[in-house]
């Protein structure tokens, strides 16, 4: 894959996707800023990307945060002198029946899994504006097309995703920048190791490649969509689920 100097910003990436996506790009050349909230591990993973013989730097950032992501561009920009590539990776779930949810539950979602994509996206797009290049790839997931039992505010708060994602590929493509969504499927990390093991067994049994997802497979998804031979690609929705939904 080609990526010609680029520079990434890829948030929530101390662990799981993130992360993934973070050293996967680092592999590919990319200098890559390490964002999240917890500072001691974002220097560990900066320091594993680095003995791997990467670049990066850490900028601890929340994403619900307008202040601290207004932060988190200048800051980037004033060490690397531009922003090429945004991984909106960063998301929560709060699970519960639609019956029981709660407002905090309903709005801790929507703040943190869509509102902080809209403002990371709004106060980082402006520096591939001025380069007229940019890769935005926003974090959504299967929920979001096919709904799910307990996930009333998640599956909203990515379907949201995939509608803002349509509409910035159509405002943003004469500027140079592509945006696009991935969706993936259920996928082994800390969001999902929780699950119950005779719910995930099932779960597992109905996905047609006969396997879980690992965050290489999305990290993969991510590298090519944010790679400079891309160009053509903007507005789409990369599903990455073994087949599990097919959309
Ligand atoms: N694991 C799956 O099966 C799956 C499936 C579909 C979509 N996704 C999506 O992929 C993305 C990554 O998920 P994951 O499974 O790696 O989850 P994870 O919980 O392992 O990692 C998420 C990261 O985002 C960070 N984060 C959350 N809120 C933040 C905030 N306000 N500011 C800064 N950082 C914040 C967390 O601290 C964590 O580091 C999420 O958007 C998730 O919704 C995951």
């Amino acid at each position: 894959m080609i990526f010609n100097g680029r520079v990434a910003v890829v948030t929530g990436s101390t662990q799981g996707i993130g992360l993934a996506i973070a050293k996967r790009l680092a592999k590919e050349g990319v200098k890559v800023v390490v964002t999240a909230r917890n500072t001691e591990k974002i220097n560990q993973v900066v320091a594993e990307i680095k003995s791997d013989g990467g670049e990066a730097i850490g900028i601890k950032c929340d994403v619900a945060n307008r202040e601290e992501v207004k932060a988190l561009g200048e800051k980037t920009v004033e060490k690397y002198g531009r922003i090429d590539i945004l991984i909106n990776n960063a998301g929560i779930n709060r699970d519960s029946s639609f019956k029981k949810m709660t407002d905090d539950q309903w709005d801790t979602v929507i703040e943190n899994d869509l509102k902080s994509v809209f403002i990371v996206t709004q106060e980082l797009v402006k520096y591939m504006e001025s380069n007229k290049y940019g890769r935005v790839i926003n974090l959504s997931s299967v929920v979001g097309l096919s709904g799910n039992f307990g996930q009333a505010n998640y599956s909203a708060a990515k379907a949201g995703v995939l509608g803002f994602t349509k509409t910035l590929a159509l405002e943003l493509g004469k500027k140079g920048i592509t945006v696009n969504a991935i969706a993936p499927g259920f996928t082994n990390t800390e969001m999902t190791k929780n699950i119950p093991e005779e719910i995930r067994a099932k779960m597992i049994a109905d996905i047609p490649v006969g396997r879980a997802g690992e965050v290489e497979d999305i990290a993969a998804a991510a590298a090519f969509l944010a790679s400079d031979e891309t160009g053509f690609i903007s507005g789409i929705t990369l599903n990455v689920n073994g087949a599990f939904y097919l959309s």
